[in-house]
């Protein structure tokens, strides 16, 4: 399986943060907040990732995070010129793509939780059909919703309703077979001008094609769309991280623990983070190989 994190659109609604660069570099807590979508497709055994961003930030992507190669990984990059939607990623990375099957991570999502990799490792083994996510949320209105029934298969999609059916808000983050590509280019744009997610998650749910998980009450999903959610999410990853010692999203702990690069090559890496306590944490986690239990 590929990977596809799309790091792009205009960010206005959280200006003027965002109004000379990209939301998805802003910082929750010690990293950038791509780290944790990058983590969450790394996590799921993607190795071959498209960072799409828009033609002014593309670069900060690049600089921060390269070809990969550091991590064991492989980063390509495109450009998305306009914001036309999530949907559009799968007609830009169609070459990308190829053959293969791809997941879709949405660069201001945030997930964390017990068993996550697991989940995300049977997510990404699927061969055919979608896979997608029913987080349950007080209030869904903002987000895709989803309505299962009790066999928990998806029997209404709608995007940002005013009355939703369910509280099962879809988060950005999306399991495709190949068929996708195909499905995106026959999307039709919305109302709002954008080809949406929810067109092609509801063209797999026509051909009964589309599974539902509903992680409960153990995985946090959380929000970056406003600055309150932002300050949140960041106190958020601070209160874990300071009290269990384990990071959140930790892109070379993850490289390291997969077994992508060697303990000599995450010394290497933490070597000009030394001044920071994320720096020491990789020296402390190049010693730990023994702790392999310790769930990422
Ligand atoms: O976060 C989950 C939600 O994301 C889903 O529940 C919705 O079904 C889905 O449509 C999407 O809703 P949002 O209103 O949050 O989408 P937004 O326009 O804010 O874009 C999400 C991210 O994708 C954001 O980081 C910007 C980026 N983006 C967005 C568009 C429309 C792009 O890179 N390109 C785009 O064309």
């Amino acid at each position: 399986m590929k990977g596809i994190l799309l790091a792009g659109g205009s960010g206005t609604r959280m200006y003027p943060l965002t109004k000379s660069v990209s939301k998805q570099i802003l910082p929750v807590y010690d990293k950038p907040m791509i780290y944790y979508p990058l983590s969450v497709l790394m996590l799921a055994g993607i190795r071959e990732i498209l960072i799409i961003s828009t033609p002014r930030d593309v670069d900060l992507f690049k600089e921060l995070l390269g070809d990969g190669s550091k991590l064991g990984m492989c980063f390509e990059y495109a450009v998305q010129k306009y914001p036309n939607g999530l949907a559009e990623a799968f007609i830009i990375g169609e070459e990308f793509i190829g053959d293969s099957p791809v997941s879709l991570v949405l660069g201001d999502n945030i997930f964390y939780g017990s068993n996550w990799s697991d989940v995300l490792k049977d997510a990404a083994s699927l061969t055919n059909g979608g896979v997608i996510f029913g987080c349950y949320v007080n209030d869904p209105r903002a987000y895709g919703v989803v309505e299962v029934n009790e066999q928990k298969n998806a029997i209404s999609i709608e995007e940002k309703p005013e009355n939703p059916k369910s509280s099962y808000a879809i988060p950005g983050l999306y399991f495709f077979d190949n068929k996708v590509v195909k499905i995106a280019k026959s999307v039709k744009p919305s109302a709002r001008g954008e080809v949406e997610i929810t067109s092609i998650i509801k063209e797999y749910m026509r051909r009964d094609e589309l599974k539902v998980e509903l992680p409960g009450r153990g995985l946090a999903w959380l929000d970056t769309g406003t600055h309150e959610s932002l300050l949140k999410a960041s106190n958020f990853v601070e209160a874990i991280q300071k009290r269990q010692g384990l990071y959140i999203a930790c892109i070379e702990e993850i490289a390291f623990r997969s077994g992508y690069i060697t303990k000599q090559q995450l010394i290497e890496l933490a070597q000009p983070l030394l001044k920071t306590e994320y720096g020491k944490y990789l020296v402390e986690v190049s010693h730990s190989i023994n702790n392999a239990h310790v769930t990422m």
